[in-house]
């Protein structure tokens, strides 16, 4: 039985009003593109969308990212960089846009330093909750959603696809695993935030999931 760890405090920011959505998924899990469903779909609604992700987003953020993305160092080292990412992105995009009261779609967040860096290359989940609590304070995402896919599909669509390919889509088939068993892990600590969406089926039925889920959430 896992016992939930508490994240972040409880209370959340007084200054905000806009809505936190982040997205989760092993590679080829196709978030950019549900991500793009469901910034439609809100701005259909009229609602102003900021798409992100992560690590990036801002400038300095970017430049860690190249070093993140190419570089083999160690997990600790890893942890704290892609956390002075976040810290980049959360004060000059994310916080500001949130108390705008815009609709946050971040491609990746602290979830995915907890599967990653926490879970499978084993720093351990309250160790990048400790690196990360100085970062998150009081934000946290609102909803996160978890595409979850079979690691051989999500790879053999990299592939085919020809994208371009990083250092973790470079790891064999068993971390990919390890990977998806994390997030099945993390879905049970958190299952109030963490939504599952079946990203085998198609495109359009991820983002209907998603969609739907946000109207009983909302
Ligand atoms: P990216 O090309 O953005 O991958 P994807 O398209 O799958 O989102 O590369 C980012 C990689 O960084 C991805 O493999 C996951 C990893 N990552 C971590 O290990 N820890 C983190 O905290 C974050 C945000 C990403």
């Amino acid at each position: 039985m896992v016992k939930a760890i508490h994240l972040f405090k409880e209370e959340k920011s007084m200054t905000r009003k806009g809505l936190f959505i982040t997205f989760e998924g092993g590679e080829g899990s196709g978030k950019s593109t549900a991500i793009q469903g469901v910034a439609d779909y809100f701005q259909s609604q009229g609602q102003e969308v900021l798409v992100t992700r992560e690590p990036g987003g801002v400038e300095v953020a970017e430049k860690i990212r190249g070093l993140l993305v190419n570089e083999v160092m160690d997990t600790l080292t890893e942890a704290m960089l892609f956390a002075a990412a976040r810290n980049e992105i959360m004060r000059n995009l994310i916080i500001p846009s949130l108390q705008e009261g815009k609709v946050v779609l971040c491609d990746r967040f602290i979830d995915s330093s907890f599967v990653y860096q926490g879970i499978v290359k084993g720093l351990g989940i309250q160790r990048v909750k400790e690196i990360n609590d100085m970062v998150l304070g009081t934000v946290q995402p609102d909803i996160t959603f978890y595409l979850d896919i079979h690691p051989e599909i999500g790879l053999a669509r990299i592939f085919e696809n020809n994208r371009e390919t990083n250092k973790f889509d470079l790891e064999g088939v068993t971390f990919h695993h390890r990977i998806r068993q994390g997030y099945q892990l993390l879905t049970q600590l958190y299952p109030e935030r963490i939504r599952v969406v079946n990203a085998e089926q198609s495109k359009e039925d991820v983002v209907q999931d998603c969609i739907r889920t946000l109207h009983q959430f909302l």
